[in-house]
């Protein structure tokens, strides 16, 4: 079982099951914790989270909600973006 995990400052709140197709922002709400959103279509950048262990495919071109140096960040947008395997996810936004 794969499973996405979700970490707040490091500490674990929950985890969840990988769905395939299924967005990370709706793998979380599975796992009872509730990220920010705003458009839930990669265009706002609400729904940012970093990405701390495992891969997560960014859609190519990126949405307008990332740019070049959020993704070599590790920065992720948790409505559009689908884990395949297992993963760890920072869910504290960035400063
Ligand atoms: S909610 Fe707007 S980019 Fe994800």
């Amino acid at each position: 079982m794969a499973l996405v995990r979700f970490f707040r400052n490091g500490v674990i709140l929950g985890s969840a099951e990988v769905e395939q197709n299924v967005p990370i922002l709706e793998i979380a709400e599975d796992a009872g914790i509730e990220i920010p959103s705003g458009c839930t279509s990669g265009n706002c950048g609400t729904c940012l989270v970093k990405l701390i262990k495992g891969e997560v495919p960014i859609p190519n071109p990126p949405p307008p909600g990332l740019d070049d140096y959020l993704i070599d960040e590790g920065y992720i947008l948790a409505c559009i973006c689908v884990a395949d395997s297992a993963c760890d996810i920072e869910t504290n936004p960035p400063l």
